[in-house]
């Protein structure tokens, strides 16, 4: 394990997982968030295998899903991202932990999802979001708010208050645990590396609602380090591993330090297309053919 590179507010290492989190004291991490490989045969670098068997696949995570949990402080955040085939078993061995509380199920919706033969077209990835015992230390609502949807079209709202528009809350909807909103990261402004990277906007709204400035967090599979990228922009002490190349986040990193980095677009959403509940009338509309 060996430190690659440091900010004021956080330390990024080449490390391994475990190494990582095994340095790390007890009960001293506010929110724990984990991206790791998701058994995809994907090709990440010469350390680490993504093609190994289902149980020892399992094996692993619950080795440095427990490590997560003892790092994490009493009422910490617990984040795990990965495929619902993989969330299921990692929910149930977080349930069996003394203390951890379950809090949500988030799906993230991907923008595209292939036909696959005798198989639902998978359309979303999950987050399982714990709590280290029942009262969470920081649950700020209101700092991850929906701005009210508009249609950018006619400007009319695109969903249907039922007459209740006056009581909602004029800093926005609250966040659901679906998250349909989120923008594949695709352009190579925004681009840190080949393989995947998370839309810092998933970041955003982990850090924002489960932590304050200057709280610690933690991600043990840095990728291209879109956790300590948005956690530094934010004002949160961070700590990161990445057991291939650390460089990608390195170079991030120096771009917020440049004062040259892209940046992202917080929630901000559009919507385009017709809905249940709103039916645009300047320009047409889907069901706008009677024989329908
Ligand atoms: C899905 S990617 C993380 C992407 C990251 N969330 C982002 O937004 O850029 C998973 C990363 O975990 C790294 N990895 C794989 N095995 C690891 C291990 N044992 N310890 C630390 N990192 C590991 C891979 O090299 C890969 O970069």
């Amino acid at each position: 394990m060996k430190l690659h590179y440091s900010t004021r507010l956080g330390e990024l290492y080449q490390a391994d997982c475990l190494a990582l989190l095994h340095s790390i004291p007890s009960g001293t991490v506010d929110t724990f968030f984990a991206d790791p490989p998701f058994n995809l045969k994907k090709d990440y670098g010469s350390q680490g295998s993504d093609n190994i068997p289902d149980s020892d696949y399992l094996k692993w995570c619950e080795a440095w899903l427990a490590e997560g949990v003892r790092v994490l402080t009493a009422g910490g955040a617990f984040f795990t991202y990965n495929l619902p085939k993989w969330l299921m078993p990692q929910g149930t061995f977080l349930s069996s932990i003394p203390g951890m509380t379950f809090k949500h199920w988030i799906a993230v919706d991907k923008a595209h999802s292939l036909p696959i033969t005798n198989r639902l077209s998978t359309s979303h990835y999950g987050m399982l979001y714990f709590i280290k015992g029942d009262k969470p230390r920081v649950f700020d609502r209101d700092a991850v708010r929906i701005p009210i949807q508009v249609c950018r079209h006619c400007g009319r709202d695109v969903k249907d208050y039922g007459g209740h528009k006056k009581f909602l809350n004029p800093k926005g909807l609250n966040l659901s645990d679906v998250w349909d909103d989120i923008p594949p990261v695709r352009h190579k402004r925004y681009k840190n590396r080949p393989a995947n990277q998370l839309a810092p906007v998933i970041l955003e709204r982990v850090i924002r609602l489960t932590t304050k400035p200057n709280d610690l967090v933690c991600d043990p599979f840095a990728g291209a380090g879109t956790t300590a990228y948005v956690a530094e922009k934010l004002g949160r002490r961070w700590i990161t591993g990445e057991i291939n190349d650390p460089e990608p986040t390195r170079l991030r990193l120096e771009e917020i330090a440049n004062g040259t980095d892209p940046g992202w677009r917080s929630s901000k959403k559009r919507i385009m297309t017709q809905s249940a509940s709103h039916v645009c009338e300047p320009s047409g509309s889907l069901f706008a053919d009677a024989s329908l």
